[in-house]
């Protein structure tokens, strides 16, 4: 292939790179994958409504997320075990966000400690999994708080893990020589490392953990307006509408799709974001269109990492970014904070 110019290159090299199991590990979805692919064909179904005779000469990326200067609206997602993608890992991640003038969220089953991340210099929030044992939590809020991290993504939809039958086919497990940093070993399966989260987090515990903390605490997983305003009466400073890519709960819906009610819910009292399907700058758009302040992509920063480490990254981000530029100046919007609801509409039935 000729050098990759955009996000489904990078995916269809890295699905030459990778060895089956991680493929399917980092590729895959749960049961159907219904929602998986949902997560990507529900973005086909909104339309740009573009605005024109407007001077976009002086159109800049540039947004804030939760008060954090950031020179896009997209953020890292939290993937776990990057180093198995790319022996660069969450440090060559990391360095790629920070080139790129984003925030870096590092996993809590990552395959480098917070502290090595925070080496980087890289603006970087922390997603947190309730371990069964609260002193390995403790221990975990701690080191994010120590290293710097300015917020917790408290991941909340996958209380147990989704069926992903492809991981059952490979028999995926992390290399030993890998090691899951908050474990402190390799040699482990994802599931392993699952059935050490806790099934038992509830309301009650998100003010406890943002408190202990110290950070602000943004929810990860919201999908409804009913679990929106539960946030907001909880004390979070922010929500993250996700499915975790289509890895829980199969047969849920597409999260640009659910953005809209969890936007009206929340009524602009705290920031909403979205992750999912983010594979094009005019996705991303679409997104702020709906009401989010910013979007997080996981795979697709991912499969350059694959390609090519921190370079293959930072590629990727770039991509998006002079995509989101594009598409922001085509649209007649001068900022992302130009882009309202007046700017999209529902895909006329075919
Ligand atoms: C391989 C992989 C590992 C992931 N690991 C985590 C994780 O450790 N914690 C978490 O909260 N979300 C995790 N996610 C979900 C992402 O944070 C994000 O919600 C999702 O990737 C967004 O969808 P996208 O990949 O289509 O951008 C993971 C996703 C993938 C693809």
């Amino acid at each position: 292939m000729s050098e990759p110019v955009n996000v489904w290159d990078y995916e269809a090299l890295a699905a030459e790179r990778l060895e089956a199991g991680a493929h399917g590990y980092y590729a895959g979805g749960a049961g159907d994958e219904l929602t998986l692919g949902e997560n990507v064909e529900a973005y086909r179904r909104w339309q740009l409504r573009p605005r024109l005779l407007v001077d976009v000469a002086g159109c800049s990326t540039a947004t804030t997320v939760l008060g954090h200067d950031v020179s896009m609206p997209l953020l890292v997602a939290p993937v776990a075990f990057q180093r198995v993608a790319h022996p660069d890992g969450e440090v060559g991640m990391a360095r790629a966000a920070k080139e790129v003038g984003t925030i870096m969220c590092l996993s809590t089953i990552a395959t480098t400690p917070p502290a090595e991340v925070a080496a980087t210099g890289a603006p970087r929030w922390f997603q947190l999994y309730v371990f069964r044992d609260e002193g390995v939590t403790r221990d975990l809020i701690a080191q994010a708080r120590d290293n710097g991290f300015t917020a917790l993504l408290l991941t909340v939809d996958a209380p147990v893990r989704g069926n992903r039958e492809r991981d059952l086919r490979t028999g995926f497990a992390i290399p030993d020589g890998v090691h899951v940093a908050s474990m402190g070993r390799g040699g482990v399966t994802p599931k392993e490392v699952f059935d050490m989260v806790t099934p038992s987090l509830t309301w009650r515990d998100l003010e406890r953990i943002s408190s202990e903390a110290g950070l602000p605490l943004l929810v990860k997983g919201i999908l409804t307006a009913e679990d929106a305003l539960l946030s907001v009466e909880h004390g979070a400073a922010g929500i993250v509408v996700s499915n975790h890519g289509g890895r829980q709960l199969d047969g849920v819906s597409a999260t640009i799709d659910a953005l809209p009610e969890v936007v009206e819910a929340v009524a602009g009292r705290i920031e909403v974001l979205v992750d999912g399907g983010i594979r094009r700058g005019t996705d991303v758009v679409k997104a702020l269109a709906l009401g989010a302040q910013a979007v997080l992509a996981g795979r697709a920063p991912l499969w350059g990492l694959t390609v090519d480490g921190e370079a293959g990254a930072r590629r990727v981000l770039e991509l998006l970014r002079e995509e989101i530029l594009t598409a922001l100046q085509l649209i007649g919007a001068t900022s992302p904070s130009d882009v309202t609801r007046t700017h999209i509409q529902r895909a006329r039935a075919q």
